[in-house]
Order: structure tokens, then sequence, then C-alpha cells
């Protein structure tokens, strides 16, 4: 296996090009099997969880070509679901990805039918999917839990419905909104997500012919439709790699310019980072982090869904934070279990405690590089953070966490200053 080795103390400076969400590509990839036509997807990252999905999608009866990019970076996946050969997802492959289980929404909704291994916990947290199961009873599927699996199925079809998600959650609204493109009739559902990759998938949708408005705020309606087509769509640049290099070059007191991203979908993280006194500049897709001369200052951060702060952001700005001067709480309101990398960071010396769902940083002087381990993607690249300001060498273990939804990570950076490769163990 792989570890990444940092050795800290370089100024960043450069420009980056951010690539396609992640989290976006996703729950687009998963819509191709609502259609037997062919969906185009651009400026797909090359990822290991883009490569999960595909071979489930490739299960379940999709054609998947991968092609180089058209000129702005990124893939190009044509994914072509002619025919859905299995509705069976099996545990094998879900459990490497918690986001397999957005097959379930498309496939009961084409087939009528469709059998789901449960995701199982993760590093984060619990994160069970009660919530697309009631939302997508509503909608008529009959569904029961057996050996491990849901077993959903709406003969029949779908039909519209009335949801109001209790909680906020991102994957259930896309998988009941991509269930709800199939229904019969108009579906309402309230309190949605309104993440940016929420819209991007409405987007797509809309141009296969589904009819759906509201997307970005907190009630989606969808009229159903008989049947979808292809479509070519651009997937959103990933606003969470984009922070992270903003991160990345606050801790180093650095300069980067980050192209081919929106800073529209930024507007939380811009902020955070000015209130620690790091200034960003915006023009069109293009975002400037300006050197500091003073220290991090500290302050106070809160995850909320969107537009709220992001938990996928937590781990990084606490990294900046262990380095501010005073003391900063953070407090992780999404996932009761995010806090994998405090005792990594401690690590290195920063210095942190820990009361609930809340984190007390204080900043130190110095961090200094240590070996540490990776638990979750963020979690991962908050520690690669660090030892971008760390005195000394940081090896960073488990990189394939970093593989997950990091593309081209060491050399990204390494192309703007840091000495930063990956090692054999
Ligand atoms: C998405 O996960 C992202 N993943 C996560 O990104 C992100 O952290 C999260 O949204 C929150 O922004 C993808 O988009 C593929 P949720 P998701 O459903 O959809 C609870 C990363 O690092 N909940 O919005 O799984 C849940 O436990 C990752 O890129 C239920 O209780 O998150 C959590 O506390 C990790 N029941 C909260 O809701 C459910 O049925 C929000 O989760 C579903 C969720």
């Amino acid at each position: 296996m792989e570890r990444i080795r940092v050795r800290g103390g370089r100024r960043l400076n450069g420009t980056i090009q951010i690539s396609g969400a992640k989290n976006a590509a996703l729950p687009l990839m998963a819509a191709s099997l609502l259609t037997p036509e062919a969906l185009v997807l651009s400026n797909v990252p090359k990822l290991a969880d883009i490569a999960t999905l595909a071979a489930l999608l490739a299960q379940h009866g999709a054609d998947i070509d991968l092609s180089q990019g058209d000129g702005a970076g990124g893939q190009t996946m044509t994914l072509r679901a002619a025919t859905i050969t299995s509705t069976t997802a099996p545990y094998d492959l879900v459990r490497k990805m918690r986001a397999s289980v957005l097959v379930l929404g498309p496939l009961l909704a084409r087939c009528h039918q469709a059998r789901v291994s449960l995701p199982g916990g993760c590093a984060i947290g619990t994160r069970p999917v009660d919530l697309h199961l009631k939302a997508l009873e509503q909608l008529g599927a009959r569904i029961e839990l057996e050996e491990g699996y849901v077993n959903a199925s709406a003969p029949g079809g779908l039909k519209g419905g009335h949801v109001r998600f209790p909680t906020v959650s991102v994957g259930a609204t896309e998988n009941v909104m991509m269930a709800a493109t199939l229904a019969a009739g108009e579906t309402v559902l309230e309190n949605v997500a309104r993440e940016p990759e929420i819209g991007d998938l409405a987007a797509c949708l809309i141009a296969m012919g589904a009819r759906i408005s509201g997307a970005g705020t907190e009630r989606i309606v969808i009229q159903g439709v008989a049947e979808l087509g292809g479509a070519h769509h651009r997937v959103m640049a990933d606003r969470i790699e984009t922070g992270t290099y903003m991160a990345a070059a606050a801790i180093t007191g650095g300069a980067l310019t980050l192209t081919h991203t929106n800073a529209d979908t930024l507007g939380a993280v811009v902020d955070a980072l000015a209130a620690c006194g790091v200034g960003v500049a915006r023009q069109n897709g293009t975002l400037t982090v300006s050197p500091r001369s003073d220290a991090i200052s500290p302050t106070d951060i809160s995850t909320q869904p969107y537009p709220g702060f992001p938990t996928d952001m937590q781990a990084q700005f606490m990294a900046l934070l262990t380095t501010a001067d005073g003391a900063s709480t953070i407090n992780e309101t999404i996932f009761e279990n995010r806090f994998m990398h405090v005792p990594e960071l401690m690590r290195m010396g920063a210095n942190i405690s820990l009361q609930g769902h809340t984190a007390v940083v204080r900043g130190v002087k110095q961090l200094r590089g240590a070996p540490v381990m990776a638990t979750d993607l963020r979690a991962s690249v908050s520690l690669v953070l660090a030892g971008l300001a760390a005195e000394g060498e940081t090896t960073v273990s488990r990189v394939y966490h970093l593989d997950r939804g990091y593309e081209h990570l060491v050399e990204k950076l390494a192309a703007c200053g840091a000495d930063i490769e990956r090692v054999a163990d």
C-alpha cells in the first residue's frame, strides 16, 4: 500500500484546475439507469468512487465508455442502459461506497422493482437510509428489509406523492427526485437538500425530458413523464476540492489561483476564510487566494446543510485553525462521528479538545510532522494540509481514501511548490 509523504514549510504558489465534482457525478451516473438512451457526461473526475459506481452500473446492464475529456479536463463518460439486465445491487459492490444506494430510485422507477444491499455504517457515522426508503414508500413503493437487502417493488409503477423530509438529506433528495421523474402524476418534495449537486442533477434530468421545478429551493415539484431520453451534461466543478485548495493556500500562507470552478457555490467557505483573515478574490470561474502577512485569526464554525458551512470542509478547516492565533470552536451538526482526524492532528502537535459534537481548537505556533493514518476522505486531506504547514516530514497512510475523492492531489500540490510525493510502504 502507498503512503503520501509531505515535507512541510513551503508556501504554495500557482494555479490549479479544479476537477468535476465527485458528489455531482455519482448521482448523474445513476440517472443513466432511467433511460435506454445514451447519457453523455463530460468533466467526470478520474476517481476510485467513480470506477466503483461504474462497475455497479455495468452489473445492472449499462454499457459504459470512457474517453479523454473535451480539452477543459476530466473524462467523458457515455452510459447507455439499453436493457436493465439485473435489478439487484449486491453487497460486494454497495459496501465499497454508500452512494451506490442511488441506484434504488432509478431502478424502481424504470423496472418497478429493485433489490439493493443496505450500505452499512462508515467511519463518519451510522448513516442510515431510512429517509430514502420512507419517501419511496410515499411514492407507492413496497419496501421490505431482508437479509441485509432492501427489497422494493412498485407493481404498476410509482405514483406521485407528497414527501416532507424530517431531516435534510442530499442522497434521499437525489434518489427520490430521480424516482419521481417516471412516477405517474405530480410529486412534491419538501424540506429537500439545496446543495448545488441537486441543481446539477435536476438540470441533467430536465435535459433528459424530466419536468422538475424548484431545485435549489426547499421545495421541488416533479411532474412524472412516461419516459426519459438521452442527454449531454457537463458535471459541475467540485466545490469541496476548490475549498480544500483554498485551505491549502491559507495554511501555507501562499497564493493560489483556482480555475474552472464556481465561486457561487462556495459562499460559506469564502466567508469562513475571510473570518480567518484570508482574502479570496472571485472572477467568473476563478478564485484567487491572496497571500497573508498575519497569522490565521481564530473563528467559530458550525456545519450546516447548504448554503451553510459544509461538513465536507470541516476537517480541512480544523487543520487550518490548529495554526490560528487563538481558540476556535468547530461544531459538527451533520455526522455524529466526523472527528476521526482529531487524534491524528494531535499527533502533529495540535491542541484540540472534544466536547460532544464540538471541538475546541487552540492554535499552536508550529505543527510538527508525524506518521498519521487516514480514516476517511476529508479527514485524510486535512492531514495532508497539516503536513504542508508542519515542520519536518509527515506520512499519511491509507492513501486509498484520498484516491476516492481527489483527482491528482499530489501532482496538483507539487506543481504549486509543495514537497509531496507518493511512496511505497
Ligand atoms: C452526501 O452524503 C455526500 N455524499 C457526503 O459527502 C456529504 O458529507 C453529505 O451529503 C452531507 O453534505 C455524496 O454526495 C455522494 P445526507 P449523503 O443524506 O447523501 C442522515 C464526502 O466526503 N440521514 O445528506 O449520504 C445522515 O446520517 C461525503 O464527499 C438519515 O438519518 O448525506 C446524516 O446525519 C461523505 N437517514 C444526515 O442525514 C437517511 O436516510 C445528512 O446526510 C439519510 C441521511
